[in-house]
């Protein structure tokens, strides 16, 4: 037998437990039977019969779908024959360590998640024992079971100063034994080692009980003992981990040597699994009502999410470095190509492409999310399946807020979407049997929605998909932002640099652009024109027409500017109805070719608008001159086009002039 950590449980403790029922002779006796080395099966068969509860509970769980056994079996030899002799002592030491812990009365303790943490904790024990090697995986069954008794004993024996220890705990979020050993005197591991000897449950299992928050397990003599010890102490991390702790308040959870050494090589994703199906297996056995298996992947993957992320140290190392190392990849890959991405649709075009490629899910879709129509709109889709889907025509109404969607959508958080929970509009629209679902939140704020799912492999997703995907939708979310305040930028910038009225450059940015050009053409020797454009006799027309009219003309004629111009020219509003166009690389010859074409379309303009204002005709004179790089700088450029439109109108208006 270890040296368990056996801790002297204070006189007032002992005294409250005295009032504690004492094990079922059946299950003493059968410890006693089942330790022997020379056990005797029809020994073992003969004291559960002496207990007509166990009789029934042993027959229903052998004849469950899960042993797979053909025929009925109804007797209790026949039983026992099936299941050997270590998982029926496993069998009945849970049921009646459960049946005695189980009074009705108020508790402190929620007794519900306690069990369901004990036969989590007590799968996953006994199959990281199974591939560990340890000689008797049922053992580290019972121990996983029992692990947390001295909780239900103090439940039942001192309720008071428990429910204490739990309302610290929800203040502090502290390590739980050492608040128990605070206000106590004591521990829960202390207490239920104490409790367990009594009853006369094997060594190894009562110091296993009594160690498995000890924080190191070194000098320990008995090595089946120490690792027994560690198994319950890594099935107790990963139940807490996967969101299936004891407490509804999750006090620290922390890995330890003892915890990282005992998951060496533990498919984790695996463990998970082992802890769902026993649930499930043993709801029925134990009484104990469990969630549906969907609801409970979902929630436990929630959870999982936010642990994940804590604790991401101790998780499986090998699965770990592979899965880190893919999705490292993956955000490096997106924040890269994000740097390079100033629009939302091109994030979302990214983010898409490293869910699929990077995490390597089988399609990646986006969906806008407008909280003002309350709708999720299909945006974009990566899809490998080669079956692609028509994203955008998929258009749903926000989902009711208790939906698992509009959970998503409320919390802020990732989850799985499984077909059996509630209205799945998303699933059924993207011909999905199950998905992620990841919220992309910008500046605080729902954008839209990541979805992502394996279409055509159907391999089921799991909570480390889930802690991947949103790892990176987080990231996407931060560029998302930058293209957000990017385009707003831009927007904002547009607006100080054009004329509201034709859409035009304004003064002051036709200025600037001047003086790059003249820069340019200084430096490069090139060419550069400039043209002065008035509209003739446009105060008559507004005096006659009104200033609407006038507006409208303004901006027809600006859209013949635009249209005229060549790429390279650069057309502005100076003020009232004078423009100025920059005509780089333009020599006189040219530039007086491109005045002449624009003072003829404005006629041709002229010509269509008398049909609306007949008393006026619309025509434009035009000022020309080309930059002197020895005599010239911007305000003599600017001071000769002007003077040369002025000699345009004082020639009869209608022409081109240049000087
Ligand atoms: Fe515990
Ligand atoms: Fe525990």
């Amino acid at each position: 037998m270890p040296e368990s950590s056996t801790k002297a449980v204070p006189a007032g403790i002992v005294e409250k437990l005295q009032s504690l029922p004492s094990l079922p002779q059946a299950a003493s006796r059968l410890m006693q039977e089942v330790i022997k080395v020379d056990a005797d099966m029809g020994e073992v068969s003969r004291i559960i019969q002496s207990d007509p509860g166990l009789v029934s509970r042993v027959l229903r769980l052998v004849n469950s779908p899960y042993y797979g056994v053909r025929q009925k079996v109804t007797t209790v030899e026949h039983a026992v024959g099936l299941l050997g002799l270590k998982a029926i002592e496993s069998l009945v030491l849970s049921l009646t360590v459960f049946d005695v812990l189980s009074p009705s009365k108020q508790h402190a303790l929620d007794l519900l998640r306690h069990w369901q943490h004990s036969i989590s904790v007590a799968a996953a024990a006994k199959y990281i024992a199974s591939k560990t090697g340890y000689k008797v995986p049922d053992e580290a069954y019972t121990a996983g079971l029992l692990h947390d008794t001295g909780r239900a004993i103090l439940d039942i024996c001192a309720p008071d100063e428990l429910r204490k220890v739990l309302e610290a705990l929800g203040r502090s979020g502290a390590v739980a034994v050492e608040v128990e050993r605070e206000i106590m005197g004591v521990d829960h591991t202390g207490v239920g080692e104490f409790v367990l000897k009594k009853w006369n449950i094997p060594a190894n299992v009562c110091a296993a009980v009594g160690l498995h928050h000890a924080e190191s397990l070194a000098g320990l003599k008995d090595k089946s003992g120490a690792a027994l010890a560690a198994i319950v102490q890594a099935a107790d991390f990963l139940a807490w981990a996967n969101g299936l702790g004891s407490l509804e308040t999750a006090p620290k959870v922390t890995s330890t040597n003892v915890v990282e050494k005992a998951l060496k090589g533990i498919d984790q994703a695996e463990v998970f699994q082992e802890m769902v199906n026993e649930l499930q297996k043993t709801a029925e056995l134990f009484g104990v009502a469990v969630p549906d298996r969907d609801e409970l992947r979902r929630a436990l993957s929630m959870t999982a999410t936010e642990l994940g992320r804590i604790h991401t140290l101790h998780r499986d190392i090998e699965g770990r470095l592979a899965r880190k190392t893919r999705e490292v990849e993956a955000v490096n890959i997106l924040m890269r190509r994000a740097r390079h991405t100033y629009n939302k649709s091109d994030v979302v075009k990214v983010l898409m492409d490293a869910v699929c490629k990077g995490l390597a899910y089988e399609r990646a879709a986006f969906f806008d999310f407008d909280q003002d129509a309350g709708q999720i709109k299909g945006a974009a889709v990566v899809d490998i399946t080669s079956m692609p889907a028509d994203i955008t025509r998929i258009v749903l109404p926000a989902a009711k807020p208790e939906s698992p969607l509009g959970k998503i959508i409320q919390t802020g958080k990732p989850s799985l979407l499984l077909p059996s929970e509630g209205e799945n509009g998303l699933l059924s629209a993207m011909e999905s049997t199950e998905a992620v679902v990841a919220p992309l939140a910008a500046a605080k704020r729902i954008v839209g929605l990541v979805f992502a799912d394996n279409y055509m492999s159907k391999r089921p997703l799991t909570a480390a998909d889930l802690v991947s995907l949103s790892v990176l939708v987080e990231e996407a979310g931060l560029a998302f932002e930058n293209a957000v305040l990017y385009e707003h930028a831009q927007r904002l910038r547009t607006m100080a640099e054009t004329d509201a009225l034709t859409s035009l450059y304004n003064r002051r940015h036709i200025l600037h652009l001047l003086q790059n050009e003249i820069y340019r053409s200084e430096r490069y020797r090139l060419p550069l024109s400039l043209a002065m454009i008035d509209i003739d006799r446009f105060k008559g027309f507004n005096d006659k027409y009104g200033h609407q009219a006038g507006d409208r003309v303004l901006r027809s004629f600006a859209r013949l500017l635009k249209k005229t111009s060549r790429n390279i020219d650069i057309p502005g509003r100076f003020g009232g109805e004078e423009f100025l166009v920059i005509l780089p690389e333009t020599g006189v010859e040219s530039s007086g070719v491109y005045a002449e074409r624009v003072r003829k379309l404005a006629e041709r303009l002229g010509a269509r608008l008398k049909d609306r204002y007949d008393e006026c005709s619309f025509t434009i004179s035009i000022g020309l001159t080309s930059f002197n790089e020895k005599s010239d700088d911007m305000n003599s450029f600017i001071h000769r086009v002007d003077q040369a439109m002025y000699a345009a109108k004082q020639r009869g208006r209608n022409r081109v002039c240049a000087l």
